[in-house]
């Protein structure tokens, strides 16, 4: 059958599924040569049709099969192309270029959770749109309490429901008070955030960054702190030589109250964290307030100050970041220039781990 011949041979070279269908159409459609040959069945004998029956079926079927074979190759082919040109190489690293960088103060943040998280401490977070009374009076500044004209502070016009006057907090220690009333003791906690004065210079910015630190257990005293801090300063810095100078102070959350302050050396014209304040060369500069929670706070915090004893203290992040990468302008800090990022940030995918060094920079 020569017809056959030739449609199988046009299927097979076949290359798109319409020149399939029209093959198809050619051969079994109604006009087709194969329904045709099916149609002569009819006006033949009997042993005619015995013989041509047999053959045209064969055909048929034949072109059936040739079609569905074909049909499935193409499919199959044009599979494979896709695969091969949508083919995503899951084995290949995340590729540079990484847009954007993690601005110091949140570097710096992250480093200080990283190194008290090792220390046990968890990481507690307060309103930053504060009331009176947990910025100030539960923090032993009572109304007319003189440190609070030293705060500088941002009121709100209106008064909460409770009557109480509504302010940006002016630093994180409100955040000691809402955590001994949400957790009771003992307590370990430390609490990164941002504070709010009306101050401006190049070492003062409205806006700010603070971290607390709390303690509550029992029979906490001074020898904690000092240890606390020297650990976490160490650690922060990264060199075992920091010497720590606690100096008398006041702060009305505290009492005893400390200021620390850290030896450095002169290396370049730059302060440089490390070594006796007082060798030649030298000096001390104060990086923390701290002290012994004083029994109001505590009784405040709605705890007991006959069983529970505490520390506490407060430094600013973005201090703690100038001083560690050696920036001197505060305010550039908050200016969102990308020149600045550029230099001064860090890759996003450098994480700050203890055992990978906190402050590793790319
Ligand atoms: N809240 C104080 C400040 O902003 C810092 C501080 C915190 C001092 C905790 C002592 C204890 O200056």
């Amino acid at each position: 059958m020569e017809q056959l011949d030739q449609t199988l041979a046009a299927i097979a070279a076949a290359t798109t599924p319409d020149a399939i269908e029209s093959l198809r159409v050619a051969a079994l459609g109604k006009q087709g040569w194969v329904s045709a040959l099916l149609k002569t069945l009819g006006a033949m004998s009997a042993d005619e049709r015995l013989v041509a029956g047999p053959r045209i079926h064969a055909a048929r079927e034949a072109v059936s099969a040739a079609l569905a074979a074909r049909k499935a190759s193409l499919e199959a082919a044009a599979l494979d192309a896709r695969l091969a040109a949508e083919r995503v190489d899951l084995t290949l690293p995340a590729a540079p270029p990484l847009r954007g960088s993690i601005h110091p103060v949140s570097q710096v943040q992250d480093e200080l959770v990283e190194i008290f998280a090792d220390l046990g401490f968890a990481v507690a977070t307060g309103p930053e749109i504060e009331d009176d009374w947990h910025n100030f009076t539960a923090l032993n500044m009572p109304e007319t309490h003189p440190a609070r004209a030293m705060h500088d502070t941002f009121y709100f016009p209106d008064r909460d429901k409770a009557g109480r006057s509504m302010l940006l907090r002016t630093h994180t220690s409100p955040v000691q008070i809402r955590t001994m009333l949400a957790q009771g003791a003992p307590l370990r906690i430390i609490a990164p955030g941002r504070v709010y004065r009306s101050d401006s210079d190049a070492t003062h910015t409205p806006m700010f960054h603070q971290i607390e630190g709390l303690v509550i257990d029992r029979a906490i005293h001074l020898g904690h702190l000092k240890w606390t801090l020297e650990t976490f300063l160490k650690a922060f810095f990264e060199r075992d030589d920091v010497v720590l100078r606690l100096r008398p102070s006041y702060f009305p959350f505290t009492e005893p109250s400390v200021e620390v302050d850290v030896g450095y050396s002169l290396i370049a014209g730059k302060r440089v964290v490390g070594g006796d304040g007082d060798a030649p060369g030298g000096g001390w500069m104060e990086v923390l307030g701290a002290g012994i929670i004083n029994r109001a706070v505590i009784a405040a915090g709605g705890l007991d100050p006959d069983e529970w004893q505490g520390f506490a203290f407060g430094t600013g992040v973005d201090r703690l970041a100038m001083l560690k990468y050696a920036m001197d302008d505060l305010r550039a800090f908050f200016d969102g220039d990308v020149r600045w990022l550029d230099h001064y940030g860090f890759a996003a995918l450098d994480v700050p781990t203890l055992s990978g060094g906190v402050g590793v920079r790319a």
